[in-house]
């Protein structure tokens, strides 16, 4: 090939490559939409683009002519690629604005309200009960509900084989470890820390093998404990008689019951007439008239002895009551199932 015939065919190749830029800017011009924008562009500069067709011919020139051709055909992919971007820009600029005014927002449309949380009755019931004993002088305490035998059992005169295990059917971890079935443990747990004299409320979950109309495998209770000098029965009876009192209101029975606890002596149960019967008698209190909703009484000289307290400097009264009852009775509700059930029907005649 002649020079000439070759610098012709170099500008040949210039010519064609500046035509397709010219073609690509009114191309992209007349795209509307990105997509279409975009499929264009790679019928240019694509791997099968005319740009490529273009690279092919390459191969013709000298191997002078190359690079100075391969130069100027990157210039035009850059080129090429400056103008879709500055088209795709404007595109979705329009397309934006295009949006924001055939779109309004109907802010007269209701909207979605979320759901408000609320404490679960068990919750309003323990918190009520807390608020009434700090009016007494007491403060709260917690306790771990995995519990080791000594602070369940033994520490509160429940010696291992005593008969007395068999009132609470016990879930076990392992030989040394159970889930509480009381919160009376939490009494063993402050006479080891707390400072005589004192008054505490504990709460919290305890568990028990045992479901039916009026037991649940995990419910709640409430633990009270004095220890002071020279407590008698008429200190436990009348702190238990006012406290259920500001609890259920003035139209509530109540009674004690003689009874018998391994940690405390004398014990009694409380019992309270039926909310629902008012006590005639139906199947929430089994016919009696009442339900009992827990046990009470002065604590065992030997809960003293273990917890090295000096007694009878120093004695005092616990009881303990199921949570999930004291919410039947207060609530008339029929079935102390319905509570752990979580259903939100139930749950939100509680939203006060
Ligand atoms: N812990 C006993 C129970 O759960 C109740 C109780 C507590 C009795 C404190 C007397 C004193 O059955």
């Amino acid at each position: 090939m002649t020079q000439d015939l070759s610098n012709a065919l170099l500008n040949d190749l210039i010519g064609q490559m500046h035509a397709l830029t010219e073609k690509a800017l009114t191309e992209f011009q007349n795209a509307t939409d990105k997509q279409s924008l975009y499929d264009k562009k790679v019928l240019f500069s694509g791997k099968n683009g005319s740009v490529t067709e273009l690279m092919k011919k390459m191969g013709q020139l000298t191997p002078e002519q190359k690079p100075q051709f391969g130069a100027k055909l990157n210039e035009a992919k850059q080129k090429i690629e400056q103008l879709y971007q500055e088209r795709e820009t404007s595109l979705g600029q329009a397309e934006l604005s295009q949006k924001l005014a055939s779109e309004t927002l109907d802010l007269t449309l209701p909207g979605f309200a979320p759901d408000r949380g609320g404490d679960h009755p068990v919750h309003l019931v323990t918190n009520e009960i807390v608020d009434i004993m700090a009016r007494l002088g007491y403060s709260a305490r917690l306790g771990p509900m995995v519990e080791r035998d000594y602070y369940n059992f033994e520490a509160l005169n429940i010696p291992k084989d005593h008969p007395a295990r068999d009132m609470q059917d016990t879930f076990f971890v392992d030989d040394n470890l159970v889930l509480r079935t009381h919160t009376s443990p939490i009494q063993i747990h402050s006479l080891e820390k707390d400072q005589l004299p004192l008054r505490i409320v504990g709460t919290g979950s305890v568990f028990r093998v045992d479901s039916d109309i009026s037991h649940l495998p995990h419910f709640h209770q409430i633990e009270g404990m004095c220890v002071d000098r020279n407590v008698s029965m008429a200190d436990l009876k009348g702190t238990i008689a006012f406290f259920v009192r500001e609890f259920f209101g003035p139209g509530l029975k109540t009674r004690f019951r003689p009874s018998y606890f391994p940690f405390t002596e004398p014990s009694a149960e409380v019992d309270c007439s039926c909310p629902l019967c008012k006590g005639s008698g139906c199947s929430l209190c089994k016919q009696s008239g009442w339900i009992e909703i827990g046990g009470s009484g002065l604590i065992n000289p030997k809960v003293f002895q273990t917890a090295k307290i000096p007694y009878p400097e120093w004695n005092g009264f616990a009881f303990g009551f199921g949570i999930e009852r004291m919410a039947i009775i207060k609530y008339g509700i029929p079935d102390i199932r319905l509570l752990p059930e979580n259903d939100l029907r139930f749950l939100r005649q509680f939203e006060f």
